[in-house]
């Protein structure tokens, strides 16, 4: 997954240099030595491209960065978190760039990571198991139950340790504010485990004019309308994400759900967008877009792309299903070892009593 952590390890590498360029592994890498991504390799290369410190990708860069890797690109030296990644067979994946001192360090932001939000997830989704009426578990398969007295809770607990800060804030603000004349749009949404259809969505919405500003609802409000136990990323989380994106020039952190006249006149905007998917009514029934419509201020570009925060959810449950089915595998093959091999030793031992 990309994530807000990414981006602020991406901020830390661009600070150290001048030029970043952010080699992306292909999914037959990512899953030869970590597991199956949940985005495919095109869908990070673009992520991974919006974010506004990231001068280039390098699509499909090898899991093991070798001296040839950074002479090719022009590369002076790279950098990863302050945690070990490791090969499949357990080396690190840096051992190389290590050795030959071009080798620098970023640091991790804690309280966000991949595994994390997977844990949110499963625990979302699990309740929605439960109550056997939910959208995500249509077309997958039944829960394969756990042998051996393992746990078919998620191991994870849902919490997050994230500590947002101002300085956090300010160091991923864009600190600009629109310029005379500069035509200003409006977005507002969730944009919850912020993926590549809000990233197309918020390139058309920018290019409607000069100076995009994302309105953020706040928890509750998203809760209101997407039900369940969403957002999945706090007000904080989400505010961090969009702003690391390189069409957004501001965030308002915690935006009505109406976009009131006072909201557009506030913020001088000449143009409101909402995309392709819909939307929900007020609490009073109303549509939130009433005043940029009534204005002539309201478009709708289409961001072309179907990505939804639920297609991420059902992602995550697929591969669950996939990584649980083949640790079962494993157990069964090695279990079945086992056993073959004490019979065998048995059977030894009654020949060897017959000889006696
Ligand atoms: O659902 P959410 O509130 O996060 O959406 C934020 C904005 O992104 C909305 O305007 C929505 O229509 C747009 N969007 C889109 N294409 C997607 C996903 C979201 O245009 N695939």
């Amino acid at each position: 997954m990309v994530h807000f952590g990414h981006a602020n390890s991406l901020r830390q590498a661009k600070a150290m240099g001048d030029y970043l360029m952010v080699g992306v592994h292909s999914d037959a890498e990512v899953t030869e030595h970590k597991g199956p991504p949940v985005f495919t390799e095109e869908e990070r290369y673009k992520m991974v491209r919006a974010i506004k410190w990231v001068d280039e990708v390098v699509e499909a860069a090898p899991y093991v960065t070798t001296l040839e890797t950074l002479d090719k690109y022009g590369c002076d030296f790279c950098v990863h978190g302050d945690d070990i990644t490791m090969t499949a067979e357990g080396v690190d994946t840096y051992h190389i760039v290590k050795a030959a001192n071009r080798y620098k360090e970023c640091q991790r932001t804690r309280g966000v990571s991949t595994t994390d939000l997977v844990g949110r997830m499963l625990l979302m989704t699990r309740t929605h198991f439960k109550t056997g009426k939910d959208e995500y578990s249509v077309g997958l398969p039944p829960e394969p139950s756990l042998e051996h007295g393992a746990t078919a809770h998620s191991p994870w607990t849902g919490v997050t340790q994230f500590l947002p800060t101002t300085r956090q804030l300010i160091q991923f603000s864009s600190g600009r504010a629109p310029k005379p004349g500069d035509r200003v749009v409006y977005v507002a949404g969730a944009f919850d485990l912020f993926h590549v259809g809000h990233l197309d969505f918020l390139e058309k919405a920018a290019a409607e004019g000069d100076f995009l500003i994302v309105g953020l609802h706040t928890d509750p409000i998203v809760n209101r309308y997407k039900g369940y136990n969403y957002p999945i990323m706090n007000l904080h989380e989400r505010t961090l994400s969009v702003l690391a994106c390189r069409y957004v020039g501001e965030v308002v952190i915690g935006a009505p759900y109406a976009v009131t006249a006072e909201l557009m006149d506030h913020f001088r905007v000449d143009v409101v967008c909402h995309g392709h998917t819909p939307v929900a009514e007020d609490v009073d029934g109303s549509d939130p877009y009433l005043e940029p419509k009534r204005r002539g201020k309201f478009k709708s570009p289409v961001s072309g792309n179907d990505m939804t925060t639920q297609k991420i959810v059902e992602r995550i449950i697929e591969h669950r299903m996939e990584f649980m089915l083949r640790n079962q595998k494993k157990e069964k093959k090695e279990l079945a070892a086992y056993e073959a091999f004490e019979k065998s030793k048995q059977a030894e031992r009654a020949d060897h009593a017959g000889d006696q």
